[in-house]
């Protein structure tokens, strides 16, 4: 397709998509946004999440979507609702952002759940672009890929959740490459470690796995991974890092005339990727080691 891509300016009848806008990020995130102008769609499972959403919008110009990413039917009238009320417009553009996180040692991760993992955070996201794209294409619009800093580096007793996002980190990167020509610019935000309900789920998640795991299995790995877990929600409750600064990201993608590749928000996460380029992995594995053993 050719054609000059249109220069971005900020919000005003400019439709995007927040998928996961129910909690956390995604909440904040369609919230700034609609504030700042954008018409967004956010996409909630539940309908009592999507009243609330529209109650603090307060404005119009928030309209709730029923989408469970990992659902084909869900994801199909989703799409078809957003066409239908965009028209001629088109999507501008598409936040792929619901997402859960899957914490154990990798020896003790029920399969179901790995494949729950990947299955939300990219099998999921995969079918949300694929389904969104004719509007996409004809808004000449963005898509922002929300993975983590361990999309960069594999952490211990984090193996599910970084193989997702190395996951989506490689999708986004063919995404990017293979949309260009036809005027959709594909980006990933990395956020680091940020305050959200996603913390008090992944203690969830992660006592259901040691609870199934085979009592000698996970014998061998039950105290550092406690505390492995308690030193990641200190970390993300001490971190400076607010929803706030990702939706900024997140508004500055969609916004800037030329999106980069990537951007990454949090000291963290910039140096987690850092190290992920220059250390060799006998350096990386020391360093990790010093968080978890
Ligand atoms: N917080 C962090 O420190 C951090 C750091 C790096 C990356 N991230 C990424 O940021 C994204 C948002 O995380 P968060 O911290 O805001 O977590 P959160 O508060 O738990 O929010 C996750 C959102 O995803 C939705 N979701 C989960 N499964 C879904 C599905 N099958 N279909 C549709 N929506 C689904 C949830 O909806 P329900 O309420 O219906 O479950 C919720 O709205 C995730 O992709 C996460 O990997 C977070």
């Amino acid at each position: 397709m050719n054609g000059r891509r249109r220069r971005a300016t900020p919000g005003h009848g400019r439709a995007v998509l927040v998928t996961g806008a129910s909690s956390g990020l995604g909440r904040v995130c369609a919230l700034r946004l609609a504030a700042g102008g954008f018409h967004v769609f956010a996409g909630v499972r539940q309908e009592t999440d999507g009243e609330r959403l529209a109650q603090d919008a307060a404005h119009g110009r928030l309209t709730p979507v029923r989408v469970d990413v990992t659902d084909e039917k869900s994801v199909a009238a989703a799409a078809e609702r957003i066409g239908e009320e965009t028209g001629g417009r088109g999507l501008w553009g598409l936040v792929n952002n619901a997402g859960i996180c899957v914490s154990a040692p990798l020896e003790c991760v029920p399969p179901a759940q790995l494949r729950r993992q990947l299955d939300t955070n990219v099998v999921g996201q995969l079918a949300v672009t694929q389904a969104l794209l004719p509007p996409l294409r004809q808004a000449r619009g963005r898509v922002v890929n929300v993975t983590s800093g361990l999309g960069s580096v594999a952490i211990p007793f984090l193996g599910a959740y970084a193989s997702a996002q190395f996951a989506k980190e490689a999708l986004t990167d063919v995404l990017r490459r293979e949309l260009r020509p036809h005027g959709v610019a594909v980006t990933v935000v990395q956020p680091g470690a940020i305050m959200t309900p996603i913390w008090g789920k992944v203690s969830d998640v992660a006592r259901d796995a040691m609870a199934g795991a085979p009592g000698q299995v996970a014998a061998l790995y039950r105290d550092k991974f406690e505390q492995f877990l308690a030193y990641n929600e200190q970390q993300a409750k001490e971190s400076p890092t607010r929803p706030e600064d990702f939706a900024r990201a997140v508004g500055h993608v969609l916004t800037v005339r030329r999106p980069k590749a990537r951007y990454r928000v949090g000291a963290d996460a910039r140096r987690v990727s850092v190290l992920a380029r220059v250390l060799p992995d006998a350096a990386l594995d020391r360093y990790l080691r010093s968080i978890t053993e």
